[in-house]
């Protein structure tokens, strides 16, 4: 059978980098109060000559060298971004452009910080009905430009970059020995709609808009969605907890890391975490993660990793693949 195994990772990060510090003229807030809260120590912001085309771009670019692959070898790309460049065309399609990519296509998916998870899924698919051959699946967003900066409570949260993989068909047995993407759950509801929410948009204000959360309801909800989507992976894929070599989750608060890992009985060395580094930089958050814990040698050819996912919308899911 087909198989989506990985060929390769990439990440981007704004040369900007903000500590928790820089935040106490800002607001009323403290280093403590921040890292205490959230483990988050400092966050990427983009420049003005920083957007999500050019840092998905320069993700892409970093993935392909790392898979020895060049754009040609591209048929499909897919972006994870809740802040694309423009309302449209899709940011996929200008990143294709700026890779010299004129063959094959290109669109942006939008499930929030759960869309890089929505994208290997949607790639997986492709693949496997035999739509496309190697899939670029990218996760890049700019927060900074849709966060109230003036709101303590959700601007020191989130961060800004890019990472990607590079997904390739290859040949399977059918097994979870198999390398490749082996088992994928995702789920939505939006009756939680307005708990986490950007309060703009083309076909309602006019206008970009900022982001909105009810901090303390998504962390009420987020443990026992994301537990909840790992354990019907786990179950589809026959596996449990402590067959995972590497458990990859979307970087929001390391207080929801660790419950959720906890509660899973994951064990604490087997979670790669990169939340004090970059914050929540939504859909770029998993795939930033992965390319942490590639580049330093964590994860290797032949380990089980579980990526998690949950945000605006609700969205949330996971994906099993051995790498
Ligand atoms: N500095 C200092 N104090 C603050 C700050 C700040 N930056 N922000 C809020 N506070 C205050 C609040 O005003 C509140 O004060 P009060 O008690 O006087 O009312 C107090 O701190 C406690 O606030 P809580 O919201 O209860 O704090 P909590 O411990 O829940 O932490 C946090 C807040 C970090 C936002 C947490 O709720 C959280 O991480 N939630 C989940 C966010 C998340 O995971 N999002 C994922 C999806 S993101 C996406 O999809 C785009």
């Amino acid at each position: 059978m087909i198989r989506s195994v990985v060929r390769g990772t990439g990440a981007a990060l704004p040369r900007r980098i903000m500590k928790n510090a820089d935040f106490e003229g800002m607001v009323e807030t403290s280093d403590e109060w921040i890292a205490q809260r959230t483990g988050i120590r400092q966050r990427h912001i983009a420049g003005d000559d920083e957007t999500t085309a050019s840092l998905g771009e320069a993700a892409a670019r970093a993935a392909l060298a790392n898979a020895g692959l060049t754009p040609a070898d591209i048929d499909l790309i897919v972006l994870a971004t809740s802040t694309p460049n423009n309302t449209f065309p899709a940011t996929a399609v200008e990143i294709q452009n700026r890779l010299g990519m004129h063959h094959g296509f290109a669109f942006d998916m939008q499930a929030v910080c759960s869309g890089f998870v929505y994208g290997v899924t949607t790639a997986d698919l492709y693949i496997r009905g035999g739509q496309a051959k190697r899939v670029l699946v990218i996760g890049s967003e700019t927060f900074s430009r849709i966060l109230d900066w003036s709101d303590r409570s959700t601007c020191v949260l989130f961060g800004d970059g890019a990472g990607a993989v590079i997904l390739e068909a290859g040949e399977g047995t059918g097994t979870i020995a198999d390398r490749g993407v082996l088992a994928a759950s995702l789920r939505s509801d939006g009756t939680h709609k307005d708990k986490l929410f950007v309060d703009g948009g083309p076909s309602t204000t006019g206008t970009v808009g900022h982001l909105r959360m009810e901090g303390r309801e998504v962390f009420k909800h987020a443990v026992g969605m994301i537990t909840d989507v790992i354990e019907a992976t786990f179950s589809q894929a026959g596996i449990s907890a402590d067959d995972l070599d590497w458990f990859v989750p979307h970087q929001a608060n390391k207080r929801i890391i660790d419950a959720s890992a906890k509660k899973l009985g994951i064990a604490e060395q087997k979670v790669v975490v990169t939340v004090d580094l970059h914050g929540n930089t939504s859909a770029a958050s998993v795939p930033l993660a992965l390319s942490v814990a590639v580049a330093d040698g964590r994860i290797k050819k032949g380990d089980l990793v579980l990526l998690e996912a949950m945000g605006g919308g609700f969205t949330w899911g996971a994906v099993l693949v051995r790498w």
